[in-house]
């Protein structure tokens, strides 16, 4: 499979290396483009900084949207699928508006559309999400869902640091986001809230719907500080439940005794829960932002669709044996 990544950051980047490792050889897995701006040097010689090469190169499968912000995101996910290119992205913030528009123009262009990462980082939360909701319904989703706020509450808690040395260790590190407004004010996680909600209740929800999205930049360590003498942690949390037709989601500072699990989780970790009719209630955990868990989630969706291609090709040669006037339009 061929695939072009656009934008050569954290996650592009990421995602590049992965596919290089050695154990992937086998995969068969190679990188056609890596977009990058105008004004960059190409230091690969897989970069390029004209979509149009990558939209029209017939020979390019999957397109890995890595740049963020929601144009020209927008736009060259558009593109991609109407040339009949899969795309796999991790911007919440494009998704969180544009969800129905990019699964239909998939679904007319009969390509994949998938976006594990933009939730949990590397968490499988959409696929646990959408494998619960083949049995349960789904009326309440709640947790950590961003990376850097818990890192920075976190270090703040553990050694004292202040916000603004540990936002840019947060920085540094590639949890936040390129305007690491969104990680602390909350919108982050509104816009995962937005996308999680959108597929439990089955509702196309725009973001930011004038619900109350609290964030953390206020919060000092001595504060951090006060709350663990008396036993508790404090955590940015999202919430959303559907009550008959209608919904809500809330972001929020939060106290958990040091006992629980929301308490418990550490650095640029994220626990999102589910509660299903039949399932109880599911936890999610593992890291939530950083390089290789989100390129993780990012080539996992290459491999799903590597795998479905493989099946139909499988199913395509049986049926040849019999119908030998078949062509290659039939099998795809
Ligand atoms: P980065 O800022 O590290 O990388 C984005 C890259 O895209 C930069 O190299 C940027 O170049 C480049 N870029 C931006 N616009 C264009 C353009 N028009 N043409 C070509 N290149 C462009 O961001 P991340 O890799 O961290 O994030 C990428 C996406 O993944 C975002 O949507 C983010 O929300 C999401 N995500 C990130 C996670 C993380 O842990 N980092 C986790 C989960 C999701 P330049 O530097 O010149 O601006
Ligand atoms: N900036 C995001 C976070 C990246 O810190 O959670 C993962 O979505």
């Amino acid at each position: 499979m061929n695939i072009a990544i656009l934008g050569f950051g954290t996650v592009g980047s990421g995602v590049y290396k992965i596919i290089k490792k050695a154990n992937m050889q086998t995969q068969n897995l190679s990188v056609s483009h890596i977009l990058i701006r105008k004004n960059k040097q190409r230091v690969l010689p897989e970069m390029t900084d004209d979509i149009n090469e990558i939209l029209n190169d017939k020979a390019t499968d999957v397109v890995v949207e890595a740049i963020g912000g929601i144009e020209p995101a927008h736009q060259y996910i558009m593109s991609a699928l109407n040339h009949g290119k899969h795309v796999i992205t991790a911007n919440k913030a494009v998704i969180a508006i544009y969800l129905k528009e990019f699964t239909d123009a998939a679904q007319a262009n009969n390509v994949k559309f998938y976006f594990e990462a933009s939730v949990g980082g590397g968490i499988p939360w959409i696929q646990g999400l959408e494998k619960a909701l083949r049995i349960d319904s789904v009326n309440s989703i709640s947790g950590i869902f961003n990376g850097t706020s818990n890192f920075i509450l976190d270090q703040m808690s553990r050694n004292g640091e202040s916000f603004v040395d540990v936002l840019k260790k947060a920085q540094a590190l590639g949890y936040a986001e390129a305007d690491p407004s969104a990680d602390i004010d909350g919108y982050d996680i509104a816009n995962k809230l937005c996308i999680s909600a959108d597929i439990a209740y089955n509702i196309d929800i725009r973001n930011h719907q004038d619900l109350p999205i609290f964030g953390i930049r206020n919060i000092t360590s001595s504060d951090v500080k006060f709350f663990q003498r008396k036993g508790c942690s404090v955590k940015l949390i999202g919430r959303t439940r559907q009550i008959g037709n209608k919904f809500d989601y809330v972001v929020e500072t939060t106290l958990f005794l040091n006992r629980t699990l929301e308490a418990n989780t550490p650095d640029n970790y994220n626990l999102i829960s589910l509660k299903g009719d039949t399932i109880g209630k599911l936890d999610f955990f593992g890291q939530g932002a950083g390089m290789f868990p989100t390129a993780n989630a990012v080539v996992q969706d290459i491999l799903d669709i590597k795998e479905q291609k493989c099946h139909l090709k499988r199913e395509f040669d049986k049926k040849l044996e019999y119908c030998p006037e078949l062509t290659k339009d039939d099998y795809l």
